[in-house]
This record gives structure tokens, sequence and C-alpha cells, in this order.
């Protein structure tokens, strides 16, 4: 897969995808997202990809947003479109049917931090800065800021980021939720392989309702999410992995998954 403004690479099962317009510290215009579009397309399809680690150029930022040139001249059909554009391009990579790990290699603004909360664990850089400052450009977050950020880190925190429009630091961003964990720079890369490389030795189906039930379930009342957690049980339950997976845990050996 060659793009424009992506590089994308695949080993060991995992695919990475790293976004690329450096002289722009990676942000987001129309050509990234559907660039993005169509490599998670192909990556959904993938069967040799098992997770996936997202992250930008260089050591600066991770994206600094979505591109404040297109934003400005856009009218409000077209800037409906664009928030619709992304927000497309996120509910896909949020419900991937596999893992994707956001590698946040310094700032995430803006659309940055909406495309790392879409994605299904978020390991960050000390260096990384975390915000939502479109209320300094007199907008709102577009691409589903506004209902991620408080589901993630609850409506006291996201209120405040968003309506500041301030970015917390990478620790901050830990204390309150936002990324999973916090590490040096240069260990960014090796500890979201070393995450990946956990997930990989895991049922790939069991993943994959794993992420459904709490996806899925987060947006039911409980007791339609405990429904549907008993439902994707119970079909677990049918699985060839299922069976090996409790036979050599009994057997006292490793299980070998094949994802059926
Ligand atoms: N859209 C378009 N271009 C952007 C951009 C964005 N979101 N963020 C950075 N750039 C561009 C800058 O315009 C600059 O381009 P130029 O060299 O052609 O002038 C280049 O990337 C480098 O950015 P610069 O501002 O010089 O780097 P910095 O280290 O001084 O500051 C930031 C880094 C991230 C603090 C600053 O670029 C910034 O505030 N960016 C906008 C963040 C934002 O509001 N995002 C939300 C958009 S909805």
């Amino acid at each position: 897969m060659v793009y424009e403004t992506l590089l994308y690479a695949k080993r060991n099962a995992i695919g990475y995808v790293t976004i690329h317009r450096p002289e722009k510290l990676n942000a987001l215009n129309r050509t990234v997202v559907e660039e993005l579009f169509d490599c998670f397309q192909h990556l959904q399809r993938d069967e040799e990809v098992r997770v996936v680690i997202l992250t930008g150029t260089g050591d600066k930022a991770f994206v600094a947003g979505a591109d404040i040139n297109e934003l400005a001249v856009q009218t409000p059909v077209e800037g409906k479109a664009t928030s619709q554009a992304g927000q497309k391009v996120l509910d896909l990579i949020e419900n991937l049917g596999k893992p994707v790990i956001a590698a946040i290699n310094g700032y995430a603004l803006g659309g940055g931090c909406e495309l790392a909360m879409a994605c299904t664990l978020r390991v960050a850089a000390e260096n990384a800065r975390l915000g939502q400052p479109e209320v300094k450009l007199g907008l709102i977050p577009g691409y589903a800021g506004t209902q991620r950020l408080p589901r993630l880190v609850g409506k006291c925190q996201a209120l405040e980021m968003i309506l500041t429009g301030e970015p917390v630091t990478a620790e901050e961003a830990h204390r309150i939720g936002l990324v999973n964990q916090v590490v040096p720079a240069p260990e960014l890369p090796a500890t979201a392989e070393k995450l990946a490389q956990k997930i990989i030795a895991n049922a790939p189906l069991a993943i994959k309702f794993a992420m459904e039930a709490v996806n899925h379930g987060m947006e039911m009342s409980s007791a339609e999410g405990q429904f549907l957690e008993a439902t994707l049980f119970g079909l677990c339950c049918t699985t060839t992995d299922m069976k090996e997976g409790t036979r050599a845990f009994l057997e006292k050996r490793p299980a070998k998954f094949i994802g059926k």
C-alpha cells in the first residue's frame, strides 16, 4: 500500500501506520483522512495483521490537529462534511475488529487527540501533549472529541480540557485515564510493540468479541450490555480456540490459537 501522506509496513502480525506530513506536524488534511480510511479498510481485511500501531513521523508530533488551512476557508456545508468524514474514519478505527495502539510521539491536538482516542489503547512519550484547542479557533471538536473524551476521562476533566483549550502533559493524561502508559520517547516504539505482542498471544476472536462487548456495551444500559456480553461469551464457546485455550491450560502447555 503506497500513499502520499502515510507510511505503511507489516511485520510479525503488526501493521504499522505512520502519518507522514512532517512539514505540517502531521496535520490531518483531506488527503490524510481519505488515505487513513483506505488504509484501515485494508487492515481490517488483512488476516495477517492482528494489531495495528498508529503513530506520526518525527519526534515532535503525533498529529497537530486537523489542517487549519483547510478549516479556515470551509463553508458551513463543507464544515459538516469535514466533521462527518473524520468521524467515519475514527469509527472505522474504533470498530476495526482488531486493536489499534496509538503511539503518541509528541503533540496530539484537536483531531490528533480525537484520532488517538478512537484507538483501542494509547501509549505516550514523556514529551507528548494532548488537548482539544478548537475553541481557540472559534470551533469545537468535530471528530467526536466531545463524545469520546468525556467517556474516557469523565465529564469534569473533559469539559476543562475542551473549554480551556489547554493541552495536558503525558503524565497528566495518564493520571486522568486518557493514556495507558507513559514512557521515555526512545522507548515508545518498543513499548507499543510489547503491548501488541501480549495481545497477539491471545485468541483473535476473543479479542474481537471483547472489544465489541466493551464498545457496544458502553452505549447500552448495563442490563443490555450484560445480555450482549453473555451472548458473545456463548459465541466464544463455539470456537476451536476456546476448546484449545481451556485444554492447553488443563494440560499445562501454551495454547496454539488459529483464529477460528
Ligand atoms: N494545521 C495546519 N498546519 C499546522 C498545524 C495544523 N493543525 N499545526 C502545525 N502546523 C504547521 C505550522 O503552520 C507550521 O507550518 P509553516 O512552517 O509552513 O509555518 C508547521 O506546521 C510547524 O508548526 P509551528 O507552529 O511552527 O511549530 P511550533 O513548534 O512552534 O508549535 C504547535 C507547535 C503544535 C504548538 C503549533 O503548531 C500549534 O498550535 N498548532 C495548531 C494546533 C491546533 O490548534 N490544532 C487543532 C486544529 S482543529
